[in-house]
């Protein structure tokens, strides 16, 4: 049977579907699935490898039960659409109305499909930059709206201006930004935003821009929340979530802020989709948004370490070279017997290993797995670094059983 409808449209926006009409998984559903079996660190999927604040946990568990476990209300938690209020006027100085300018959503990508459901009409233009999250591009197919994208350029991943001044038309409804973005961790400027605030208001558009990385810049960058900048506020849907900030992506907690204009169409259709979620997540992630400034900095610079670690580790073993020696061709009858793999990620491993030793004492930075291994007493410090990496559930490294 051929089945017709809404959903090939998703599908092909997000480049799910091939010519003849079949459909690929998502991105991420691919990548984990390749992580899990060839034991890569994951960095496809954005959601961490250890558990938010316990401040936030705690908070959940209370609101269980404390019997906060029924529909919350449909534009979402007085204590939560409050907290949201005052975190962009402590982060951004920005005076918002939780009773007027504040939705709570089933995370980012419900606020992102509501948004684009509820702002576009067949045919109108959507301006992305490129490369970007892949629900965009389904949702603004299943709008039956064009997708124009803007690429970001090597070596800094910036969009050119003057590709941004041919994207956007007349035609263009909604010009949909993503900063700190998604997968280049570009951080927008000042001049970049100005100049898409001219171009919305040259040409009548809508501004909606994705910020769930908004806590998490790197090296000293600045986040601008483009709704800030003079004569953006009125024409801007600004999305985030507590999902990338408080190590909670299963919990799906999003939210929208925009003037009334605006959120109220944005609600007639968020209504229709999922009407509510996660009550008692709610009051948590207002506990978590209401925590103090050490945290938020805390956050940002543990990832940062995090990701200075793995880049010298990643450089590590292509000059530390045990693993290199079994790659090359000197051992064409292992690898016609099937078991250069295992041997070859094995030398890897020890490679990693050695480089992890070396760098383990003086390292600051503590997998969930790390601390875990070092209170527990248990595969001490000395353990396998394969095992403290996060491969997440399983004890070994997958690859090398180490
Ligand atoms: C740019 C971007 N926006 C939105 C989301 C989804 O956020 P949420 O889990 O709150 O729906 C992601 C998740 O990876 C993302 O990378």
């Amino acid at each position: 049977m051929t089945v017709t409808g809404a959903w090939s449209r998703a599908a092909r926006g997000a480049m799910l579907l091939d010519d003849a009409g079949r459909m690929s998984p998502t991105i991420f559903a691919e990548m984990s699935a390749l992580a899990v079996a060839t034991g890569a660190i994951n960095l496809g999927q954005g959601f961490p490898d250890e558990d938010g604040p316990r401040e936030v946990l705690d908070a959940a568990k209370r609101a269980i039960d404390d019997g906060i476990n029924q529909y919350p209300p449909g534009i979402g938690m007085p204590i939560l659409r409050e907290a949201i209020a005052e975190h962009q006027r402590r982060f951004y100085d920005q005076a918002v109305d939780p009773d007027t300018e504040v939705l709570v959503t089933a995370g980012a990508t419900e606020a992102i499909a509501a948004s684009l459901l509820a702002l576009l009409d067949p045919g109108d233009e959507v301006v992305t930059l490129e490369p970007f999250y892949d629900s965009y591009g389904a949702m603004i197919a299943l709008a039956g709206a064009r997708h124009v994208g803007v690429p970001l350029r090597w070596p800094e991943f910036a969009p050119d201006h003057d590709d941004l001044r041919a994207a956007v038309t007349d035609r263009t409804r909604v010009i949909l930004i993503n900063s700190p973005h998604n997968p280049t961790g570009t951080v927008l400027d000042r001049a970049t935003l100005e100049l898409i605030v001219e171009l919305a208001h040259r040409h009548d558009a809508i501004i909606l821009t994705d910020e769930v990385y908004e806590h998490l810049t790197y090296d000293g960058a600045r986040h601008i929340p483009i709704s800030t900048l003079p004569g953006a506020r009125e024409r801007t849907v600004t999305i985030s979530s507590g999902g990338k900030t408080f190590a909670t992506t299963g919990w799906k907690v999003g939210w929208i802020v925009a003037p009334p204009v605006l959120l109220g169409p944005i609600l007639a259709v968020k209504q229709f989709l999922t009407y509510v979620s996660g009550a008692p997540f709610q009051p948590a992630i207002a506990t978590g948004l209401r925590m103090p400034d050490s945290f938020f900095t805390g956050t940002a610079a543990t990832l940062q370490a995090k990701r200075d670690l793995l880049s010298e580790g990643c450089a590590a073993p292509a000059s530390a070279s045990p693993a290199r020696g079994v790659r090359t061709s000197s051992s064409p009858t292992r690898r016609r017997s099937g078991t250069t793999t295992r041997s070859t990620s094995a030398a890897r491993c020890r490679g990693w290993r050695a480089w992890w030793r070396s760098r383990s004492p003086r390292s600051s930075v503590r997998t969930g797995a790390t601390a875990r291994a070092r209170s527990s007493g248990s595969r001490s410090a000395n353990a396998s670094p394969c095992s403290r990496m996060p491969w997440r559930g399983s004890r070994a490294c997958p690859r090398c059983r180490g």
